[in-house]
């Protein structure tokens, strides 16, 4: 297999709104990133990926962009950014950009611009379509959505297909200007960019060429698996329990994506040392075999979302949902991807970032007894298994959920539109919906860093956009950094395990028990050597023996210190690895 750095890479990624306030806003800043690097070296990661820091009137927290060459009044100045990357590349630490193309803000110049007149030099930046007037469509779709009948100079329209927007409501836009419609798979403020337009992509690449000559070493590629729409954009099933058509699958992996990466790997990623990963919503194995291909014509890598919809809603098809997953489901998923790409692509692998609930009480136990170990057992089976780990801001505290206990504790909109959206028009009961909600939604991961006990955990001397989570008292950084066997040292560990092992990077991966429920247990060899990774996902004590062949094994992790590993007893949540020669 070919070796790479990005490949022997440990990436962390930073939500800057919710890392470190340095200027006592109440939100997180560039400066405060640059004054936590040495945490971050601390910790052993190579590389940083910046959730968006562009000029965004911020409906989508920075998603929705309205300058890709400015940095965020709140988040500072290009000159911070400037010194961020600097400081970043003298400690060793690279810089990965999140590049939001699929869409840009409502109130980017470029969109500006289109919306004005149909023969504006920039209408085709985006994509535009004629609403269909009311006797067009049948009584059914007229019935299904009555609330968005728009009236333009007396006659009556509506959006040009069923589709539904990521974040509730129609997928389209209506435009007093032109009487037309604009396509936003997310909010009405991202309209999505046609990509089919050569100048689009021409000003994306040189955008992405400037950003590449300051320096960045990298970039992290928001939904990329759905820049190119299907042709005729057709009406869709309405999947039961929705009210709108789905659009997501029928734009995911769409007919031109993969000229269009290779293009931009033509025109930007072969000319610099990069990391890449796409955001591929919808993605199949066979799909990211193409993304991610060895060759080397697309990008390094992509991150699959398989095995974090396996606790999707079954009653309802929606995310939310109280249940967790099951492991059994869990283990032939990873599996499936670990073996699918082997030597023939490239694994992402992660459970956490700034979209996905803390993986602790998502997958784990966040009470007081098992927090802890079960933080560290599901960070043994992530970090051992083949791919370039993600580590998201606080997963290394074992930071958790937050206990919402009101809708006016969300910020994030899609939390927010989905609940008003499914209790007033799909009529669900708020009771049951609440916990589901609060149990999956993106704001778990955007409560602040939790640095110390102080005040705000130490996260901003003011009242911080999101509330702290309430355990910061006992979870944060400081004390963890201070106790040796804390969840921060072990992550550490891991990370400086895979930084000596060509084994964990390379080596191929073998399921055990397959259909055990609670252990998770697999092998990798690579040249003779071999190593046994062994967790017991549960609360129950179960037993278990290690192989014959691995009994002599070095032990080179385990999470309950001191333990005899071939006594044939796994603790709740007990993990160890062992490695022989
Ligand atoms: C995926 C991002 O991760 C998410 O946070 C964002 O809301 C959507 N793409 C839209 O940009």
């Amino acid at each position: 297999m070919k070796k790479a750095w990005w490949k022997e890479s440990v990436v962390y990624q930073i939500y800057p709104r919710s890392f470190c306030d340095s200027n006592g806003d109440g939100i997180g800043d560039l400066n405060g990133i640059t004054s936590k690097l040495d945490y971050l070296k601390e910790l052993g990661i190579d590389v940083i990926w910046l959730s968006p820091v562009y000029r965004s009137p911020n409906d989508d927290n920075g998603y929705d962009i309205s300058d890709y060459e400015d940095i965020m009044e709140d988040f500072g100045s290009m000159a911070d950014f400037d010194r961020l990357l600097k400081s970043a590349h003298e400690k060793g630490l690279k810089i990965v950009m999140d590049l939001v193309v699929n869409h840009t803000s409502d109130e980017h110049a470029w969109f500006l611009e289109s919306r004005k007149n149909a023969e504006n030099e920039k209408r085709d930046y985006y994509i535009w379509r004629k609403g269909r007037k009311l006797n067009e469509v049948s009584p059914e779709e007229r019935k299904q959505f009555a609330s968005d009948v728009v009236e333009y100079k007396g006659e009556k329209f509506l959006p040009p297909n069923n589709w539904g927007s990521f974040f509730s409501g129609p997928a389209w836009g209506f435009s007093e200007e032109t009487g037309e419609f604009y396509l936003h798979l997310f909010s009405k403020k991202q309209p999505d960019l046609n990509w089919e337009n050569e100048r689009v992509r021409k000003e994306v690449f040189d955008m992405m060429n400037r950003w590449c000559e300051k320096g960045i070493d990298g970039f992290r590629m928001d939904v990329i698996s759905l820049i190119s729409k299907p042709e005729g954009l057709p009406n869709q099933p309405i999947p039961t329990g929705a009210i709108y058509g789905d659009a997501g699958q029928i734009c995911a992996n769409g007919p031109h994506v993969h000229a269009y990466l290779k293009e931009m790997n033509r025109k930007v990623l072969s000319h610099y040392d990069l990391i890449t990963v796409g955001e591929t919503a919808g993605v199949t194995l066979e799909e990211a075999k193409k993304y991610a291909n060895s060759d080397g014509t697309e990008l390094n890598m992509v991150f699959q979302f398989e095995h974090v919809s396996l606790d999707d809603n079954p009653k309802y098809g929606f995310k939310w949902n109280t249940e967790k997953m099951s492991l059994v489901s869990l283990k032939k998923n990873l599996t499936k991807w670990q073996n699918g790409l082997y030597e023939v692509g490239w694994n992402s692998i992660f459970f956490c970032n700034h979209d996905q609930p803390r993986i602790v009480s998502r997958l784990g136990n966040d009470s007081d007894l098992y927090r802890e170990r079960s933080a560290k057992c599901i960070a043994t089976f992530l970090h051992m298994m083949q791919g370039t780990p993600y580590v998201y801001q606080g997963e290394e505290l074992g930071m958790s959920n937050y206990p919402f206990q009101d809708l006016s504790e969300f910020r994030d909109l899609e939390s927010i539109n989905a609940f008003h959206e499914l209790t007033e028009k799909a009529h669900l009961d708020p009771a049951e919906l609440f916990p589901m909600i609060a149990f999956k939604s993106r704001d778990n991961a955007r409560t602040p860093m939790q640095w110390d006990d102080s005040e705000n955990a130490g996260f901003t001397s003011a009242t911080p956009w999101i509330k702290v989570n309430p355990n910061y008292k006992k979870v944060n950084a400081k004390e963890e950094l201070a106790r040796a066997d804390s969840v921060f040292h072990y992550y550490q560990k891991l990370i400086s395990l895979r930084h000596h092992s060509g084994l964990i990077v390379y080596g191929d991966f073998r399921l055990l028990e397959e259909e055990d429920p609670n252990l998770f247990i697999y092998e990798r060899h690579l040249d003779g050597k071999a190593l046994l990774c062994v967790c017991n996902v549960s609360e129950k004590e179960r037993e278990y023996t290690p192989p014959a062949e691995f009994q002599k094994g070095q032990v080179l992790i385990q999470n309950i210190p001191d333990r005899d590993v071939r006594a044939g007893k796994l603790a709740p949540y007990e993990a160890y690895v062992l490695a022989v020669e």
